[in-house]
């Protein structure tokens, strides 16, 4: 050791890191530490994201603006993405670490032409036409009704399309940032691969919902071979049904003072989650009442569909939001949620719970 050992250790460390190695050293370094949650052992889960909230009605003045400046034709997909802020230096279009969130836009008479991708995707449709939107999943034409879910799995074919009397807005979720950062996107484009932009209509949206009654499908029939065998079939759940089964479960008093009333959009096959890798499900908060805070190992965006909520963060931070409103929760945040109206309130959930599940990392704890 010399006289000057400081002097000379952080003389050794930058050589190390000028050459591309490291050492746990200097994340407990004080200088570092507190900088470097990523190369440190945490007693609990430290997100690189913050929670944050989008206002629908910005993001929607946003949307409109954009269908005056670009064409379907010239964009392949026409919309406005979630950003979390402290996120946008490195992940461009992220709204938490694995999970996109976006909002997209058909005008009467408009198409976006057909594309697949390893990303698991869902649309969930906020504004709709009485009749003529749809999307055509492997030749399922799915109507795009208000509060709808429609699954673009892994693999599957998709293009919208809108031929009713006006706009169509839907919220786009997807898995594409952990398809990212373990180097698992692929993607292709109709038209380069079979001449045509869009895909023929083979089935209506029953042939979907229809295979699950009497719990029989021929998947081979509704999905061809390059459609994974682990894809969840059932890729259409009307809101209709969902919010039914809210009001079912309400009148039979069920609920959690930690989740409120849920109900998840479920896989028939295995009863497993929506994907592999992101789940959704929709929850009901009875009127005046509160969801009571949590820790839990989940990123998760939360979707206003009916009525009004606050959550509460730690330090006083809160959101409270509107109809169509979006917030995204890192993991381990602990958050309740109140409703103070006096009608129920109804949020939609994505979240990436199937993969801590999956790894054994999903943990929870009381607050
Ligand atoms: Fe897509």
């Amino acid at each position: 050791m010399s006289a000057t050992p400081e002097l000379s250790r952080e003389a050794f460390i930058e050589d190390l890191i000028a050459h591309n190695f490291t050492t746990y050293f200097v994340a407990t370094h004080s200088k570092s530490a507190s900088s470097n949650p990523a190369f440190r052992f945490t007693p609990s889960p430290v997100s690189i994201a913050v929670p944050y909230s989008w206002s629908y009605s910005d993001a929607r003045e946003r949307l409109m603006s954009l269908s005056s400046l670009l064409t379907t034709e010239e964009a392949e997909r026409r919309n406005i993405n979630f950003v979390n802020p402290s996120l946008k230096d490195f992940m461009p279009a992220a709204a938490l670490p694995t999970l996109r969130g976006g909002i997209q836009l058909l005008l009467p008479d408009e198409q976006a032409y057909s594309h697949r991708h390893t990303a698991n995707a869902f649309r969930l449709v906020f504004e709709a036409p009485e009749s003529g939107a749809y999307t055509n999943v492997e030749g399922n034409r799915l109507p795009m009704s208000m509060g709808d879910l429609i699954l673009t799995p892994n693999w599957t074919w998709h293009d919208h399309h809108n031929e009713g009397d006006s706009h169509v807005i839907w919220y786009d979720g997807l898995d594409v940032l952990m398809a990212y950062w373990i180097g698992g996107v692929f993607y292709e484009e109709m038209v380069d691969v079979t001449g045509e932009k869009y895909q023929a209509i083979k089935h209506g949206a029953n042939a979907v919902t229809d295979n699950f009654g009497p719990g029989m499908i021929h998947r081979r029939k509704m999905f061809p071979d390059h459609i994974p065998a682990s894809n969840n079939p059932l890729i259409y759940y009307p809101y209709s049904k969902a919010r039914a089964a809210l009001t079912e479960l309400a009148d039979q008093g069920a609920g959690d003072p930690h989740e409120g009333i849920v109900v998840e959009y479920v896989n028939p096959v295995t009863c497993g989650p929506t994907f592999p890798t992101m789940g959704t499900s929709i929850r009901l908060i009875k009127e005046q009442s509160t969801v009571e805070a949590m820790h839990k190992t989940e990123n998760i965006i939360f979707i206003t569909m009916e009525g009004s909520v606050t959550f509460h963060l730690p330090d006083d931070q809160k959101f409270t939001t509107e109809l169509h409103d979006v917030t995204a929760m890192p993991s381990w945040v602990p958050y309740s949620i109140t409703n103070s109206s006096k009608t129920p309130a109804v949020l939609f959930s994505q979240t990436d719970r199937p993969l801590f599940e999956t790894l054994g990392f999903y943990r929870e704890q009381k607050t």
